[in-house]
């Protein structure tokens, strides 16, 4: 059967892969796809390594404004990653009739309302599995697998970078600056981690997965981002000691008002089979009203990992290339004209469980002071620790979790707790989530 040719747009780690593996599989991928899969040409800035990694298997350019043009490619690859040259090829293939598959995240956060929307027009299929969670078929999942549920929530460990930095944290009580390192140095971080440590990477990928979800929209601009470059390595102690973990998860939940889509640290109770996932591995939690909790696990990131999703998208994109559209899955899994735009809560408005960490001093009537602002805003305390001082210390840290409650509710119950004279510096605030 004749092959379906492809265009690969970036040769890096992920376009390395990609080739390995599809001439590795190519038979067992094609009795898959119904015909072999042919990358045709590899488009790269550096010309000399792509001809090295392709070996003559293929034609090599630097011009990736032709291949998008060229009438003999059926599918573009875009492994380039950012925004600019991204989206201005993608959007260029797309009108030029061609089906693209992509594992840019941040473009189909920002962009991806335009580029679907365009996409539509020109009746192609762009498809994104490793734009989240790398290896993990959570895209799929979502789409496919649990389209008769109601989804509640989602909660995921979508950054391995910044997982393998908190198991550091905890498993060798390091510092967030030393783990941080030994993680650069290990290659689990980059030079400039800012994208993974900020929370932005997994801000990206959670509202792909907030969008696909709940048929919505993606709204990355309005989701609350705060990374684990803050978090201290007492919390985390002081955490394992109550019985739980610190995360950083990307939690996007429906509620009758709106959606939550929030990435933050949070505590998750030590027993949740997710707080169990260390390393720079990935986990997503999803909630369905018929299916229950249901759990995907595995690489988010490397060369392979994402190849293999990569390499499913193509097989998918294969298989459908022919068929009208109405046999396809909508790509943002709900179809084009039941998308709603619901809105995106503030952060004010998000319910959830605190932990509160507070430097006091030692004696009578400190914790009653405490304890009177935080029932005057209707919180209720779920547990306490006070930390013992040591001999001839006058201050001390006095730990709290809390029910649930309004972040708004939390903010005013802190403003008023650090206005005490006896409360120094700043509370330490954590969010937590049960996840039962
Ligand atoms: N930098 C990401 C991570 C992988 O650390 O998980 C690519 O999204």
């Amino acid at each position: 059967m004749k092959p379906i040719n492809v265009a690969l747009l970036g040769i890096g780690t992920v376009g390395t892969g990609t080739f390995a593996v599809l001439e590795r599989n190519q038979d067992e991928i094609a009795r898959r796809a119904g015909r072999p899969i042919h990358i045709a040409v590899v488009a790269d800035k550096d010309i000399e390594r792509a001809k090295e990694i392709t070996r003559g298997a293929c034609r090599v350019t630097g011009d990736a404004f032709a291949v998008v043009a060229d009438p003999k490619i059926d599918i573009v690859i875009e492994l380039i990653g950012g925004c600019k040259v991204a989206r201005e090829l993608v959007l260029a293939a797309i009108e030029h009739g061609k089906h693209v598959v992509t594992a840019n995240k941040a473009l189909l956060a920002m962009h991806g309302n335009e580029i679907f929307a365009a996409a539509q027009r020109k009746n192609v299929m762009v498809a994104f599995e490793a734009a989240v969670a790398g290896g993990i078929p959570i895209i799929k999942a979502l789409r496919e697998g649990l389209t008769a549920n109601r989804i509640e929530w989602i909660a995921g460990i979508i950054n391995g970078t910044t997982n393998f930095i908190l198991s550091e944290m905890r498993d060798k009580a390091l510092s967030f600056d030393t783990a941080l390192r030994q993680a650069q140095r290990l290659g689990y971080a980059e030079a400039d981690p800012t994208f993974d440590v900020e929370g932005i990477d997994a801000a990206h990928k959670l509202t792909i997965m907030s969008a696909i979800a709940f048929g919505i929209p993606m709204q990355f601009e309005r989701c609350h981002i705060e990374g684990i470059t803050r978090l201290q390595a007492e919390d985390i102690r002081y955490a394992e000691s109550l019985g739980y973990r610190i995360k950083l998860l990307g939690i996007t939940r429906r509620r009758a008002e709106g959606v939550e889509l929030r990435v933050h640290p949070t505590l998750i109770p030590a027993r949740r089979l997710i707080a169990n996932v260390e390393g720079a591995m990935n986990a997503v939690l999803v909630k369905g009203d018929a299916v229950g909790a249901t759990l995907y696990y595995g690489k988010g990131a490397g060369a392979e990992p994402t190849a293999s999703a990569v390499i499913a998208d193509l097989v998918d994109v294969t298989r459908m290339h022919t068929a009208d559209r109405a046999h396809r899955v909508p790509h943002l899994a709900f179809q084009p004209d039941a998308v709603v735009n619901i809105p995106v809560l503030p952060m004010s408005e998000v319910e959830t469980s605190y932990y509160l960490r507070l430097r006091v001093e030692d004696r009578p009537g400190v914790l009653a002071d405490v304890t009177r602002i935080l029932a005057d805003q209707m919180i209720s305390i779920e547990a306490m620790i006070q930390r013992e001082p040591a001999e001839g210390e006058e201050q001390t840290d006095i730990i709290m979790l809390t029910h649930r409650t309004r972040e708004k509710n939390m903010d005013a119950a802190i403003a008023r707790i650090e206005a005490l004279p006896v409360v120094k510096g700043k509370a330490v605030r954590l969010r937590m989530e049960e996840l039962g």
